[in-house]
Order: structure tokens, then C-alpha cells, then sequence
């Protein structure tokens, strides 16, 4: 194995493997029902729907020594918003069959198509096709939740799923289709699948694409005429696998690339595929083609990528943001340093999927270590400038979800719903801010009756 070219020397400090389960990335303990929060400030009247966010919250013991972050079993949290005010907060386990086991509950409906879709999807949720859907990547089946986040039962898209699916659906708004890349561990050890889902919830397109060592592939992007395959060197590691830990690592000896698949083809013949630097990330912001025929595509990148950290993501190195453009002609990335700040988690206004953007919106950091989100960041990639929202004194964010104003123009009219973690009460707000006045006062403040934990994604789902 070649050796590792790589400083890992500016990861968060997690050499006490109980980081992943301390401070804020602890799980709580049981689900609550809170009506009628107490709200700082003004809900906007036109927000009538729900937030809701996902991450991971394990039940019962687990060992600090292995247990990885992105393992915990699924718990969701939502808000209800309708008519100024905040209905109710509720957070709940999802019943995959790993919990409904651990919880002693009757085993859910639906087909699991893998070991690993036993557990519960514990990554995204969000809405699509007038139902919601808890999801994660790697091989489980979609989950379908009630509007009160009960768990209803495993849906493979009506049957039309033939494999997993993945926490980061991309959202067409020119088409309403949803464009996915997944993988399915242990099934598809050769090829990651790219799969699109029409406004009915059904697949209209599988399409199987070739790779090597079964890479960890998070995330996807969309333009107007490619889907975008991101082939980095973390992947599948056997000696993990075998020790019933989570299986992928950092590989120095896979080849970083992107993919850009032609969203018309009906196989991966011509993909094309693109050199690529070597680092991993989750998350793109967001990317489209400019007017030579590139791919722009922001993105959230690690030097490194469970390397030496073997139980989270932030112990080798901390994301910061960066500009690849990928050329097909010459099938290379350029890439341009953005902030060497941490930048996680981001996120844009919807209406610009695939097309150019103005804005993204990340969560920060405020230290190093173990509590490691802090302000809230809009990038102006149009200025060159990055505005910040300090959430104040212990108070950190997590993903900003953007909810575009009804009858907006400008691409950051829209509110921003953030969960704020106040570290010296140990509680959680919803914090509502006004993107286009990022810096000005909280638009509302929602006090939630306990604390979200660190976890991974949601969405406003309107009623
Ligand atoms: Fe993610």
C-alpha cells in the first residue's frame, strides 16, 4: 500500500473515542410530545408545514471504543409550524427493524433488501410524492413516516427500488424528478447504481455504474445535462468489516474521479470520467455548467477521510470549502480554495438546483473540539464574501434549511430554519433567520422543550 501523503494533524480532538457520544453528540433518551413552544420573536404567518431533521441517537449501551457515529439508530425531530405558531415538538426513533427489535415493537412492514437496511434509514428526511420519507445510503430501502413522525413500514418506491437508496436524492425543480446515486453494501461490490424517481414516487431510470473497490459515495450533483458520480478514495475495508465495525476507510490507493453521466443515456458506456483530487467529501453545494461547458460544483472537502479517525469524520481533518471545475474535454479539476474555515452541511435555495447559484449557506465551527458547530455562514459567490451569523455565546447551528419565500424573486428571499444547541442550558432551539438580512436579528426563536443532538440532515415539509 502506498504510503499517505496527507497532513492529519487539523482534525478536531477525538483521541477520547467517546467524543462521538459526549456533549451534544450524545443520544437522549426517550421521545417526548411538547405543544405550544414558547416562541422569541415573530413566525413568519406563511410558514404552515413542518421541520424535520434526522441523525443518529442509539438505544441503549454501545462501546465508545467502535461504536461510529453514523451507525446510531434513527431518531427524527420535528416542529410543527402552522399559523404563527409552534404546535408541537416531537422526536422519535424510526422503526427499522433493528429498533422495533431493540424497542420490543412488532417488526415494520416493507421489504429490506440487505443486512444493512435492517436498521433504520437514519440520514435524511424530507418530503416527496405528497408522503415523507426517512433515508440513508448504503443499501436500505427508503422509510415512509406519518406527518406525527410514526414510522409506517419500508417502501421500495411501490416495488420499483431494486437495490438501496441514498440520503442525498437530488431535486430537479425543472422536472420534479429526484436523481440519485446509490450503492448497496455488501450486494454490489462492483457498481454504484444512479437511479431517478418521477413525481409519482416511482423509478423511472436505473442505470448501473461501473467502479472499483466499492466506494463510500455520499452524495451526488446534478446539472442540466449530467449527473455527477463522486468516486473518491474512501471504500470498503474487509478487516473492518469483518470485526463488525463500520466498514470503509480512507484508500490512497484508489484513484480519485467524478463521473459526469449523461442524464439521457440509458447505460454508463460513456460516462465521463474526470480526474479528481484526493480528498473526500460528503456534501456538494450545489453545481451547474458554465458557458464552456464545465461543471462548477461547490464543495465541502477533507483532506482526508477516516484514516486514522475510525469512529467519525472529524478527527483526521475539518471540512473547508472549495470550487472544483471539472472540464470534460480535458478531464480534469481545477480547484480553487473558498475559506479555509470549517464548512459543513450545506445548503441552497431549491429553486437553483442544477443551475447557477449566488448563495449557499453552511454550518461553522467555533472550536476544534469535541462541540465542534458553531455560526451559521452565507456565501455570496457572486461578491466574493462569506457573512456570518454568530448564534452567540455557546449557542451553535447545524444544517441551514433554506424555505424559499412565497412569492420571491431574488434567490435569497427565503428563511433560513436552523437548530441551535445553547451548550450552557444544554437545550435546543429552531432558530428562523431572514437569508437576505443574514446578520440582523433572529426572525423567531423557538425554544425546544430539550436538545437536538449533532446529527445529519432534514427539510420543511409544507402541510
Ligand atoms: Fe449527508
Amino acid at each position: 500500500m502506498s504510503t499517505i501523503d496527507k497532513d492529519t494533524t487539523k482534525g478536531a480532538d477525538v483521541s477520547d473515542t467517546s467524543v462521538y457520544l459526549s456533549n451534544n453528540y450524545a443520544p437522549v433518551a426517550d421521545e417526548i410530545t411538547v405543544n405550544d413552544l414558547n416562541v422569541i420573536g415573530a413566525i413568519p404567518e406563511e410558514l404552515d408545514g413542518r421541520w424535520l431533521r434526522n441523525g443518529p441517537n442509539p438505544i441503549g449501551e454501545v462501546d465508545p471504543a467502535t461504536h461510529h457515529w453514523f451507525t446510531g439508530n434513527a431518531m427524527v425531530h420535528g416542529v410543527r409550524i402552522r399559523g404563527g405558531r409552534a404546535e408541537w415538538y416531537r422526536n422519535r426513533w424510526v422503526r427499522g427493524q433493528r429498533e422495533a427489535e431493540a424497542l420490543g415493537e412488532p417488526m415494520p412492514t416493507g421489504p429490506v433488501h440487505t443486512e444493512f437496511g435492517a436498521a433504520g434509514p437514519n440520514t435524511s428526511i424530507g418530503g416527496f410524492a405528497g408522503e415523507i420519507w426517512a433515508l440513508v445510503e448504503a443499501g436500505a430501502v427508503p422509510m415512509r413516516m406519518t406527518p406525527e413522525l410514526d414510522t409506517i413500514g419500508y417502501d421500495d418506491f411501490s416495488g420499483t427500488l431494486p437495490n438501496g437508496f441514498s440520503a442525498h436524492p437530488k431535486y430537479d425543480p425543472a422536472s420534479g424528478e429526484l436523481h440519485a446515486v446509490c450503492y448497496t453494501w455488501p450486494d454490489l461490490m462492483d457498481h454504484v447504481q444512479y437511479v431517478v424517481v418521477g413525481r409519482d414516487g416511482k423509478v423511472t431510470k436505473v442505470i448501473d455504474v461501473p467502479v472499483d473497490d466499492m466506494p463510500m459515495i455520499h452524495d451526488m450533483s446534478i446539472t442540466q445535462n449530467y449527473a455527477l458520480v463522486y468516486d473518491l478514495p474512501v471504500t470498503v475495508d474487509i478487516d473492518l468489516a469483518m470485526q463488525e465495525r463500520f466498514p470503509f476507510r480512507w484508500n490512497p490507493d484508489h484513484p480519485a474521479r467524478v463521473g459526469l453521466l449523461s442524464r439521457d443515456a440509458d447505460n454508463a458506456d460513456d460516462i465521463i470520467w474526470c480526474d479528481a483530487p484526493m480528498n473526500y467529501l460528503y456534501h456538494p453545494l450545489n453545481a451547474y455548467e458554465d458557458e464552456d461547458g464545465r461543471v462548477v460544483v461547490d464543495v465541502c472537502s477533507y483532506d482526508v477521510m477516516f484514516h486514522k479517525d475510525l469512529n467519525g469524520p472529524l478527527g483526521d481533518t475539518t471540512p473547508v470549502l472549495d470550487r472544483w471545475t471539472i472540464d470534460p474535454k480535458t478531464r480534469t479539476t481545477n480547484v480553487e480554495h473558498v475559506d479555509e474555515r470549517l464548512h459543513e452541511f450545506p445548503r441552497h435555495n431549491p429553486k437553483v438546483g442544477g443551475m447557477k447559484h449566488r448563495f449557499g449557506y453552511t454550518a461553522g465551527a467555533t472550536n476544534g473540539k469535541a462541540d465542534l458547530f458553531g455560526a451559521t455562514y452565507k456565501i455570496d459567490y457572486d461578491a466574493g464574501t462569506i457573512l456570518e451569523h454568530d448564534h452567540g455565546e455557546g449557542r451553535g447551528g447545524a444544517e441551514p434549511v433554506f424555505v424559499a419565500k412565497e412569492g420571491g424573486s431574488a434567490e435569497d428571499d427565503g428563511w433560513l430554519m436552523v437548530a441551535v444547541h445553547d451548550a450552557t442550558v444544554d437545550r435546543s432551539d429552531l432558530v428562523i433567520l431572514d437569508a437576505a438580512d443574514f446578520e440582523g436579528d433572529e426572525v423567531a426563536r423557538i425554544e425546544l422543550p430539550r436538545r437536538v443532538p449533532h446529527g445529519f440532515h432534514g427539510n420543511w415539509v409544507r402541510d
